[in-house]
């Protein structure tokens, strides 16, 4: 039953973790259902204060779960476990082999050309330079294969570091507060160019982000981590393509606001 199940992160540093998978290496963490992510009862302590204190959570394959959370939560910790950063000290969490993370900032190196850094880890023919020029079409960077990285905007820098990420055919794709860092035009711009490239490649997709509008035009799920654990999961129908208002989406974000402790008539969370 395995061999189609994902794989555990990769981190074997953690003792109590290798334990985890010896012990479960027979057990399908699915139970018969496609699930892309699946972790149970994940726990995470720093200095002995419990960050994530047993989130349960699955994500099908070719879904996109936006998540978010106070500053602090635990976002990036249960990210970085998935990919395999950090470990959990206990649970389970069960992850496809290909995956791949897009950080807030781009991470390029910037002693290789835009299209190395695109193919960078990868061997023979997928570090072909002509692979990475489809992926730099994909994102609409094409153009800069020969640049250096110090020489992109913020928003192409983020660019080459979604050709990275698609370059891997991930069926898990992690992002970290891709946008954040970008002006509101270049944000909206990535925000429509990440929903067409996983409407096309179809990764499982865990975003982490801390605007809720952002959530609820990419989403097809929206979680909120609150208290270590998954305190909100909701479904959402809203048509494709989504524009940021009509009445079904400010409900939405008036009740996902309130999740998060924001009321509009007194936007400064207590
Ligand atoms: N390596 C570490 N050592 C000690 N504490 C850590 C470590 N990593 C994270 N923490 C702590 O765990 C808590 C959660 O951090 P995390 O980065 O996951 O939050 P977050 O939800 O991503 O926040 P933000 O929205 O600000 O990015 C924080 O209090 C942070 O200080
Ligand atoms: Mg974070």
């Amino acid at each position: 039953m395995l061999h189609s199940a994902p794989s555990k992160p990769s981190a074997s540093v953690h003792p109590l973790f290798v334990q985890e998978v010896l012990r479960n290496r027979e057990i399908d963490p699915f139970e018969g259902r496609p699930q892309a992510v699946a972790v149970q009862g994940v726990s995470r302590l720093f200095h002995g204060r419990p960050v994530l204190d047993g989130v349960d959570l699955s994500i099908r394959p070719g879904e996109f779960v936006a998540l978010l959370g106070a500053s602090g939560s635990g976002k990036t910790t249960l990210l970085r476990i998935l990919a395999g950063l950090d470990a959990p000290d206990s649970g389970e969490a069960w992850v496809p082999e290909a995956r791949t993370v897009v950080f807030q900032e781009p991470r390029l190196i910037q002693t290789k050309k835009v299209w190395k850094n695109v193919v960078t880890g990868l061997s023979g023919r997928a570090a072909a330079r002509h692979v990475a020029a489809e992926a730099l079409a994909e994102v609409g960077l094409d153009h800069r294969a020969d640049a250096w990285p110090a020489t992109l905007s913020g928003g192409e820098a983020q660019r080459a570091a979604l050709a990275r990420a698609l370059v891997r055919k991930p069926r898990l794709l992690l992002l970290d507060e891709p946008f954040a860092a970008l002006d509101a035009l270049t944000r909206l711009r990535m925000q429509r160019l990440i929903g067409a490239l996983c409407q096309t490649h179809s990764p499982a997709t865990l975003l982490v982000t801390h605007d809720v509008e952002e959530a609820l035009l990419l989403a097809d799920r929206v979680l909120v981590l609150r208290n270590g654990r998954i305190a909100y999961d909701k479904r959402i129908t809203l048509e494709r393509p989504r524009v940021a208002s009509g009445q079904e989406f400010d409900a939405l974000r008036s009740e996902l606001l309130s999740e998060l402790g924001v009321h509009e008539e007194n936007p400064v969370p207590a």
